[in-house]
This record gives C-alpha cells, sequence and structure tokens, in this order.
C-alpha cells in the first residue's frame, strides 16, 4: 500500500494491490477526482483522464481559461454555484448571504495508520502498516474557511475511507449547511443501484433498479438511520452477480440522519455524496471552530457482490467493532419479551430462565418491564430503578438468582427515552426535545430526551452505571423505540437549532463510549424497535444488533439477506420464537427457525418451558450444535447463494478460513408436489479438498459441488413426509462439510 505523490503533475495516486484511486489539483487550485476501481499502474502523468471536451450551450466558463467548466470535471469536494450545478459536497452560509465557495490547494500531508475522529466512530488500525492516510488542505480565502479532506487507504483489500474537518480561520462566522462525507464522480453511470429499504418489521429488503439521469437517493431525516433505509448502497455493473464482477459499496459510519444519493447528470456522468443530510443541517462555526463528519467507506469488489461483502465483513468485525466482545464468539441468550411481555414477576423470569439453563442457554436477558412504573408502555422510562414490586431485591437480587443456577444475566434500557408520566420528565421537563409553542408528538406514548445537553446524558450515565456497579450485569440491550420529531433543544440559541440532530447522536455515542470504557466486559446489542438503527456507527460500541423485531424465519430469510450485504453474521442478532409467529401468525417448523437463528448471535424469544418434551430435546440439540459450530458460522466467511428476493429457495453457506469446514444453509419457501431436480453451486471451497458431509457420510471433491453443485433434490418430492411431523412448506435443511481423506 502506498500514497504517492508527484509534484510536476500535482497527482495523488492512493494504491494497494487490489485498488487504485487517483485525483489530481486542477488548472483552477480545485481538487480533481481522476480515477477509483481496480489497481493500474504508477505513472506520474494521468492528466489525460481530465477530460474538458468543449460542449453547446454550456459557456459557464472560468475567466481565462474558456476549456474549464466545472459542470464537466470531476471533483473531490463540489461547491454549487461556480459553474458545476450537481448537488454540492459542501455549502457554507456567510455573513452577506453568499453560498459561494472556492477551495484551493494548499497542501496536504501523508502519514502512516489512521488518525481518530473526535467524538465519531471510525474504522481504526492497530498498527501503522495497516494503513496510509492522506490530509489533502483546501482554503476558501475570502472566508477563511479551510477543508482538511482526509483520505485512508488500507493495505488489504479494496477498503478506502473518507471524511472531511471544516475549520473556520476567518474572522467571521459562518453557516455550514451541507458537509458531506464523500463525493465521488464517477466517469460514466453504466451502473445498477442496490439499496437496502423497509419498514418496521421488514428492515433492509434489497431493492436494485438501473441509475438514469437525474437523482436516485435514500436517507433519513428521523434522527435515526432507520427502519426504513440503511446508510449503505452499492454500485454494480449490469453484469456482475454475487460470485463475480465489479462493485463498489458505500457505506456510512453514522446513526442519525443521513443521505446517499447518485446524481447522473447530462453526460452520463455519476456523482455520489453520502455523508449527514443536509436538510436542516446548519452548524454555526465562530473563527477558530471546526466541523468534524462522518466517515464514509468505499469497497471496490472484482469479485462479484460476495467479494465486496467480504471485505466489509473483515472490517467492521476487526476494525471497527471493538473491545472484549470483537473475537469472541456470542452467548446463547433467553430473551423474555416475546415470553411475558409486561407480564412477568420475579419467580416467573426465575423458572424461564432455569428451563432455558437445563437446555444449554447461556445467557438470560430481562427485557422492557423491570423499572420504575413501567407495567405497560404508558409509564416508567427514564426512572432507571428496579420496581420493587416486581423485584424484591432489585437488579442485584435478580441477577445473583441467574447467576446461582449457572448463567450471565442481561438487561434491557432504553436510555434516550422518557415517558410523561415518570419522575425523571416531571422534574426536568425541559429535557424533552420539543419545539417552543409547539404540540409536543409522542411516540409509543414516550419523548426523546434532549442527548445535545451534557447534562442529561450524564444523568443517565449515573442512573445506568449505578445498576452496573452494583448488580452481576453481564449484557445490555439497548432499545431506541421511536425517531424525533419536533426537533428542538431548551439549550441552544436560535441560531444553532439546525446542530441539534448531530448534537443528539453525538450524546448517543458519548453515552456508550462511556458505559464501554467503564464496563469494558459488558457485552452490548443495539436495537430501535428491531433493525432502526442497525448501522455502522452503533457497530463501533455494540458489536451486535437485533436485527428486526420480526421473528419469523421465513420473514427473517430477506431480513438477514439483505443485512448480510454490509454487516458481518457476528452482529445480526437472531432468536428462535413461538409458533404461532406473534408478528406474522404463520407456523414453521421449530428445525427451519433454528436454522435460520443460527446465522446470527442465536437465542431464544421464549418461554422453553411451554414446548413439548420433545421440542425441549430438539432445543437441546440446536443449542450443542450452536455451541460446537458458532466460531464458523459467526466468524467464517459467509456466500450468499439463492436470494429470497428471487426465488422460492434461499440458500447460503460459511466457510472456515482454512477451507476445512463448511456449513450450508437452504431453506424452501412453499412446498410443491413432484419438483423438479435441483442443485446449487456451492463457493470458496478448495477445489482439490475432499469434504465429507456430516449426516450422510458421503465424500465429495470441492470442485464438485462448486462445479457441478450440492444435489438438493427432494426424495420427499415436496410432500409432507408420514410421521415426521415435519411441514412440507418452510423447511430447511442444513449441510455440514469437512474435509477429510479422500
Ligand atoms: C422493541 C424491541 O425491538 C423489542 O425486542 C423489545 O425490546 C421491546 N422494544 C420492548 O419494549
Amino acid at each position: 500500500m502506498s500514497i504517492l505523490y508527484y509534484e510536476n503533475t500535482k497527482t495523488f495516486h492512493l494504491c494497494n494491490k487490489e485498488i487504485s484511486y487517483i485525483m489530481s489539483v486542477l488548472p483552477n487550485g480545485h481538487m480533481g477526482q481522476l480515477y477509483f476501481g481496480k489497481r493500474v499502474a504508477e505513472r506520474e502523468d494521468y492528466s489525460y483522464l481530465y477530460e474538458t471536451a468543449s460542449r453547446p450551450m454550456t459557456s459557464y466558463v472560468f475567466e481565462g481559461d474558456r476549456s474549464l467548466s466545472l459542470e464537466h470535471v470531476r471533483q473531490e469536494y463540489g461547491v454549487y454555484g461556480t459553474t458545476d450545478f450537481r448537488r454540492p459536497a459542501i455549502e457554507v452560509l456567510q455573513s452577506n448571504g453568499s453560498r459561494i465557495c472556492d477551495f484551493q490547494y494548499q497542501g496536504h500531508k501523508i502519514r502512516k495508520g489512521k488518525p481518530k475522529l473526535a467524538g465519531l466512530p471510525a474504522t481504526y488500525t492497530e498498527s501503522d502498516e495497516e494503513a496510509e492516510t492522506l490530509c489533502v488542505v483546501l482554503k476558501d480565502s475570502l472566508t477563511g474557511v479551510k477543508v482538511e479532506l482526509l483520505y485512508t487507504i488500507f493495505a488489504k483489500g479494496g477498503i478506502f475511507t473518507r471524511s472531511a474537518q471544516v475549520t473556520n480561520q476567518g474572522a467571521e462566522a459562518v453557516h455550514l449547511t451541507t458537509a458531506m462525507s464523500l463525493c465521488m464522480d464517477l466517469p460514466d453511470c453504466d451502473y445498477e443501484w442496490l439499496q437496502f429499504s423497509g419498514a418496521w418489521a421488514r428492515e433492509r429488503h434489497l431493492k436494485v433498479r438501473k441509475l438514469e439521469q437525474g437523482i436516485q437517493a435514500v436517507d433519513s431525516r428521523r434522527g435515526n438511520s432507520s427502519h426504513e433505509h440503511n446508510p449503505f448502497i452499492v454500485l454494480k455493473r449490469p453484469e456482475t452477480c454475487e460470485s463475480q464482477g465489479e462493485a463498489i459499496g458505500f457505506s456510512l459510519i453514522y446513526s442519525g440522519n443521513f443521505l446517499a444519493q447518485a446524481e447522473v447528470d447530462t453526460h452520463d456522468m455519476t456523482r455520489v455524496l453520502m455523508g449527514i443530510h443536509p436538510m436542516g443541517f446548519d452548524w454555526k462555526l465562530e473563527a477558530e471552530e471546526s466541523f468534524q463528519t462522518p466517515e464514509a467507506v468505499m469497497v471496490y469488489s472484482e469479485r462479484g457482490l460476495n467479494g465486496m461483502s467480504q471485505t466489509f465483513h473483515r472490517l467492521y468485525q476487526k476494525r471497527l467493532a471493538r473491545g472484549y466482545w470483537r473475537d469472541r464468539v456470542r452467548p446463547i441468550l433467553n430473551n423474555n419479551w416475546e415470553a411475558t411481555y409486561f407480564d412477568f414477576t420475579e419467580d416467573r423470569l426465575v423458572e424461564i430462565a432455569g428451563k432455558a439453563k437445563e437446555c444449554g442457554v447461556e445467557l438470560f436477558v430481562l427485557d422492557d418491564g423491570w423499572f420504575g412504573e413501567r407495567n405497560n408502555d404508558h409509564a416508567g422510562l427514564g426512572d432507571w430503578v428496579a420496581n420493587p414490586r416486581r423485584l424484591s431485591k432489585g437488579i442485584t437480587g435478580l441477577a445473583e438468582r441467574i447467576e446461582e443456577l449457572g448463567m450471565k444475566f442481561g438487561l434491557w434500557f432504553e436510555p434516550e427515552m422518557v415517558n410523561k408520566d415518570s419522575d425523571l420528565y416531571r422534574k426536568h421537563p425541559d429535557w424533552i426535545l420539543s419545539t417552543p409553542g409547539r404540540n409536543a408528538s409522542q411516540g409509543r406514548n414516550q419523548y426523546v430526551l434532549d442527548f445535545s445537553r451534557k447534562e442529561v446524558v450524564d444523568c443517565i450515565y449515573e442512573m445506568m452505571a449505578k445498576i452496573l456497579g452494583e448488580a452481576k450485569v453481564s449484557y445490555i440491550k439497548w432499545d431506541m423505540n421511536r425517531s424525533i420529531t419536533e426537533c428542538y433543544s431548551a439549550a441552544l440559541p436560535p441560531e444553532r437549532q439546525g446542530e441539534v440532530f448531530h448534537r443528539y447522536i453525538l450524546g448517543v455515542y458519548n453515552l456508550y463510549e462511556r458505559l464501554n470504557m467503564n464496563f469494558p466486559q459488558v457485552l452490548f446489542e443495539s436495537c430501535a424497535s428491531g433493525g432502526g438503527r442497525f448501522d455502522p456507527g452503533i457497530l463501533y460500541y455494540a458489536p451486535q444488533g437485533w436485527a428486526s423485531d420480526d421473528s419469523d424465519a421465513v420473514e427473517r430469510l430477506k431480513i438477514q439477506y439483505g443485512t448480510s450485504f454490509c454487516y458481518p453474521i457476528s452482529s445480526i442478532g437472531s432468536h428462535v420464537s413461538v409458533t404461532p409467529n406473534h408478528q406474522v401468525f404463520r407456523n414453521t417448523p421449530l428445525h427451519t427457525r433454528a436454522n435460520v437463528a443460527y446465522f446470527g448471535t442465536f437465542g431464544y424469544e421464549l418461554d422453553l418451558n411451554k414446548l413439548t418434551e420433545e421440542e425441549q430435546e430438539m432445543v437441546k440439540a440446536q443449542i450443542t450444535f450452536m455451541k460446537e459450530h458458532r466460531r464458523l458460522l459467526q466468524f467464517g466467511t459467509f456466500y450468499r447463494l439463492k436470494s429470497p428476493f428471487e426465488g422460492n429457495i434461499t440458500c447460503w453457506m460459511v466457510i472456515s478460513e482454512d477451507q476445512t469446514e463448511a456449513i450450508v444453509g437452504w431453506y424452501r419457501t412453499l412446498s410443491h408436489v413432484n419438483m423438479p431436480y435441483t442443485r446449487v453451486k456451492l463457493q470458496g471451497l478448495n477445489p482439490e479438498f475432499c469434504y465429507e458431509n456430516q449426516e450422510t457420510g458421503k465424500k465429495y471433491f470441492g470442485d464438485e459441488l462448486m462445479y457441478i453443485g450440492l444435489v438438493t433434490s427432494d426424495g420427499m418430492c415436496g410432500q409432507v413426509e408420514e410421521n415426521t411431523g415435519e411441514y412440507g412448506d418452510f423447511d430447511s435443511r442444513l449441510y455440514v462439510f469437512k474435509a477429510c481423506k479422500k
């Protein structure tokens, strides 16, 4: 890996074995983009990539240089209205009302490793040899606003990260109304756009469409990254599939309002912008103040979508997630939410936990309802003290009883919220986000606390730290059950109200950071009504997230398949729940529910006492299986093989790094009679290794399984097999392969 700079041509070439990123200083002093993609040769002069064909009807040129119109030039950090009419990377509102800036190259610094971003989650390195970072300094002389563009190239993989820091070095205050993390101008638009969208209980469904002239975007203006869209998009060539072809993934390490957008211009160039949503964003920069944008990550793959996802998985597993749990297999848990909802007593919890222990579960999690007057979802949020009528000896007492059973204990919090009916709200009604004189909308009967205020975050931290300090709590589920409306902070002056959304998320990160630092062995699982804040920003603090409130195995196929495009399997919270399922009322076989949940953190969302003895035996076997294989399932290399968005069969697999062990998950949604013969081509095996199917003892070479395929034809032709009790619909199988002697 290296960052090369050629003084004569003012050209930068950032490269590793897989990728090149090339840019240069333009004749007008701005930074121009030349190339991003597969690694190309080092040369001093790439100026032929700077194309300025004169166009009819575009007479908007720089004085003195009729060939230079920014409208047709690919740029690093474009400004609108300067002969560039595309959406800008940056906009600075000045005291005279103008938003025009002229950012001229001033100089640059190259350093080994990767600096931290103050107050923000970001990818990191563990040694200086893992990455190199370039900082390009630009300045607008009239306002004195300086922009430092940060570029990091990692030594391994097609990974490239970007962010920007804006500093006001002028005498007058300015307002930053747009500051994107990434601006990437691609020379053509022959791409398909992939987004991961949906709704509550239907998160991260894959949507694909062709790029066309105009704007294609996904965003959030809800204060959380949202169920509706994920801060992740992919541009792939039309011929690219899971196993081959070019794809670029763009991911934003941020949990608040975001915009991810591709604008195809009149000459088919594509500008990708990614960063904090400019709508409503307005950050006042007094003299000498700085603003740091979140980090955007780009991954280039010529090994198809699976290649791209595997690079994201490794990066986010190893160099975004941190701490004690980063590399550890995750405990198998039993959460009481769908087992009891608010209707529990301490003894009932211990009874559930006791059966869970008997079946092999390692962690019992007490969900919502244990604190304040929280007997339903109308009261109690904000009062993080155990309700003595439910837990006579508090959390300490319950945690001890669970530990005595031989299990770890975990606890639910919703730190950012408050109910009107709570002591916290009665004491501090001005601590909520709400606009003076306006209706304060409720969501799930609750308000959002103003986490832009330090005293609010401090107060919640103290309550949480007290419990964590006193009781044996090994795990926290951090929930967030509504978005932000009427966003306004009572603590900020009018001209700083455009800062509240971002300051809020900085407060969330601050609370997470303090808890991570002071309770380093506590495992955090993020949650926001399921997957409403499943993003890389939170992954930095919580290495796993509850992927969706929809725990139905069939619905989960799409949710987990979509999630896997960016996020590692070790981060995907997935549990077995009861039938009929509580969200879609579907009956699915117990083995299928487990076969889906294995590809995640794994656990149970039910009262195991309520299963039949036969089912309890199955659960014991499932837990034994998971314990044996979870390192492979959670940390192996994951391949998507057949998409639930395309047909009746879903298939995926994991394989160990040394290619000696693989597990294939195969799922059939609906059963049909007299089905055709079917095969699935596996990936990532060693073609020369011999693999034994652990169930049947049959042996196959890796090349057979990959090039001929695994035969999955159904012996029973899709009919319900007599006496097995298995359903024809929603069936599934696991194939476990181990390398063996020929
Ligand atoms: C929403 C979460 O997604 C559920 O798992 C559960 O924790 C409830 N909140 C509790 O209120």
